[in-house]
């Protein structure tokens, strides 16, 4: 009899089954460990050791890539922070920036970023940089990333947007930067009300600073948010709809179209506009101001192989003379003092900018007063005196760029019961409430304290509109503690690529000690009242400026004597300045007691670094 074959005997067939089996199992585990290498690598999260504790020094910034994206990593005693390399402003490396108290500061504008949160703290700007948390485990600097926000060059901050039930009004006047950034404050700190904005121009807020410096820029390329972003967010942009009344009895406000809206807090940053000349012929065609995208396009298309008048040499004039330049077939700078910016810089660096400018081709009319414009229809020339010389001339024109200054545009307040002061300008307090109840008022319609001080100032620089938005916002939502404005003053300016920046305050200095080389385009100016440094101007010195306004935001301030004699702290406080060669140091003292009285004496400090 015949035994049927075991069940556990495997023949040549099974064995190759089990094989093909084997070989199918490995197949699907390699797939499997494929879909799992995907899955991890299209995982927006994973933690990265970046390096051992101690690798780095404390205040260290060192510059690290992370799947391509460039970041940097800083050092603070124990703690460790990574965030973007670049500004949102408009892209510095801020590798070169101030670290202060847990913030970086970037070197060109002097805008802050929270180092934790990435979220921008000082202006200018609107948006935050990516930011990504760091611990320390067993020694290991360990950062959690997020993939999405790797080689992000801004982050816009989260917002709440509107509650329908929430009936509180908050009214914006003024469509630049103190309000946008009001507004976007507004909902970033959960204001869930109705945030309004009555704005004159038909553009929603855009770059301002970008008129001057490119005349023929395309309006849509300086916005600073779109529409749709409005829109997100339920900020009510009404674009064309100046405001003509402001009520502080009745809480309204009512634009020249009639239409009216009640405030819960009101809110004015209606910013300035350009002064008149009041001389004869100031209504001639072809005079111009400029403070629109449509006035800079109309001066670069106007000017254009014409003869170009600017009167005035503020920054803005200087800005547009440079970019003229080689457009215009003449530029004609005519102003009051013997060299631009003598007041606020001091006569070696006024010089410097003149010359930057007569080598381009512009002709300087200094300490002279424009006495009318002639022509019939439009202008064909300026008539002008040189009060040093008791000379009469006319200069051909076909284009006039009045840029002497600005007026506030507080016109719609004169009912309003608000007090201005005697220009025109809106008292407020260093939490930016004007003298009546439930209104606010900042930027460059505003007079404000200065936080060191307490003296009166109006700063109508971009930052600083930003800056006092902020407080603005976060003190209208406040029903106790009550945000002060701390921000130092910060400008700048560009002229042929060159770029001055100008930290901290100082009316009317009594001495300028500048270090560098001027002829060559790399200074660094300390501006002194008495005998403290109350301002630094710098050209080429990236990091000093910015290192000046964190000094300050810190109470700590530069003396003379520091400047002469101190160079460990000098050093320890500015630690860009060892950086560079420093050939000379000037004085252009108004005080008896500080005139030199040797050359030892001046070159002290550029002879010590
Ligand atoms: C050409 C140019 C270049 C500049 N360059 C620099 C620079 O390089 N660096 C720097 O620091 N600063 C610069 N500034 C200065 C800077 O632009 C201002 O300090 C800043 O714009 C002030 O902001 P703001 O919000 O207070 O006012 P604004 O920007 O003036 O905005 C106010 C807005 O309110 C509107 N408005 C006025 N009245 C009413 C009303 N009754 N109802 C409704 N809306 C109203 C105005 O039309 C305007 O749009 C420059 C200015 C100009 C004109
Ligand atoms: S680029 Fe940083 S503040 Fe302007």
């Amino acid at each position: 009899m015949g035994s049927a074959p075991s069940k556990q005997m495997r023949g040549p067939q099974d064995l190759a089954e089990i094989e093909e089996r084997r070989m199918e199992a490995k197949q699907i585990s390699r797939r499997l460990d494929e879909a799992y290498m995907r899955m991890r690598k299209t995982d927006d999260m994973f933690e990265l050791l970046v390096c051992k504790h101690g690798d780095l020094k404390h205040g260290e910034i060192r510059e690290l890539t992370i799947e391509n994206a460039k970041l940097l990593l800083i050092r603070d005693a124990d703690q460790y922070f990574i965030v973007g390399n670049k500004c949102s402003h408009y892209n510095a490396p801020l590798r070169k920036g101030s670290y202060f108290n847990g913030r970086l500061r970037c070197p060109w504008h002097g805008a802050c970023f929270n180092l934790v949160t990435g979220e921008i703290e000082e202006y200018p700007g609107i948006d935050g940089i990516p930011a990504f948390p760091v611990k320390v485990v067993k020694g290991n600097v360990i950062v959690d990333v997020d993939r999405r926000l790797l080689g992000k060059a801004k982050v816009i901050p989260a917002m709440a947007r509107a509650d329908k039930a929430n009936e509180t009004i908050f009214v914006i006047v003024g469509g630049g930067p103190a309000a946008l950034v009001a507004a976007e404050t507004l909902r970033r700190k959960n204001f869930r009300g109705r945030v309004v904005i009555f704005a004159k121009e038909q553009l929603p807020p855009y770059d301002r600073p970008k008129l001057s410096k490119m005349l023929d820029v395309d309006a849509d390329l300086l916005l600073l948010r779109d529409h749709a972003h409005f829109k997100k967010y339920d900020i009510e942009l009404m674009l064309d709809q100046e405001i003509v009344n402001v009520d502080t009895n009745d809480r309204t406000v009512t634009a020249k179209t009639k239409l009216m809206l009640r405030y819960d807090k009101l809110l004015i940053c209606t910013g300035a506009s350009p002064k008149r000349l009041d001389v004869p012929g100031n209504n001639l065609k072809n005079i111009c101001f400029l403070r629109t995208p449509e006035e800079a396009n109309h001066i670069c298309a106007t000017g254009k192989d014409k003869n170009l008048v600017i009167v005035g040499a503020s920054f803005l004039a200087l800005e547009v003379a440079a970019f003229m330049g080689y457009k215009a077939r003449s530029v004609t700078i005519i102003c009051r003092r013997m060299y631009p910016f003598e007041n606020l810089l001091g006569r070696h660096i006024g010089k410097l900018l003149r010359q930057m400018l007569v080598d381009r081709g512009v002709t300087f009319h200094e300490a002279s007063n424009v006495e009318g414009f002639e022509g019939t229809d439009a202008v064909h020339s300026v008539s002008l005196r040189n009060y040093k010389k008791s000379e009469a001339l006319s200069v051909p024109a076909d284009l006039v760029l009045v840029a002497i200054g600005t007026v506030p545009n507080t016109k719609c307040l004169v009912h309003s019961g608000i007090e201005l002061d005697d220009e025109g300008f809106i008292n407020v307090d260093q939490f930016m409430r004007t003298s009546v109840e439930r209104v606010f008022a900042a930027g460059d319609c505003s007079t404000f304290p200065l936080s060191d001080s307490g003296l009166r100032a109006k700063v109508q620089h971009w930052a600083m509109a930003h800056s006092q938005g902020r407080i603005a916002a976060l003190n209208m939502m406040s029903s106790g503690h009550l945000e002060p404005l701390r921000s130092v003053p910060y400008f700048w300016t560009t002229i042929f690529g060159k770029s001055i920046r100008y930290a901290g305050y100082c009316d009317n200095f009594d001495d300028v000690m500048i270090s560098g080389d001027i002829e060559n385009g790399r200074w660094v100016a300390f501006y002194l009242k008495k005998d403290d440094v109350k301002a630094v101007a710098t050209m080429n010195y990236d990091g000093v400026t910015s290192q000046f306004a964190d000094l300050q935001m810190a109470g700590k301030f530069t003396t003379r004597a520091d400047l002469l004699y101190d160079i460990t702290k000098i050093l320890a406080l500015y630690n860009n300045i060892a950086l560079v060669e420093v050939n000379y140091i000037w004085a252009e003292s108004k005080l008896p007691y500080s005139k030199p009285t040797d050359d030892t004496q001046l070159c002290s400090f550029a002879r010590l670094i």
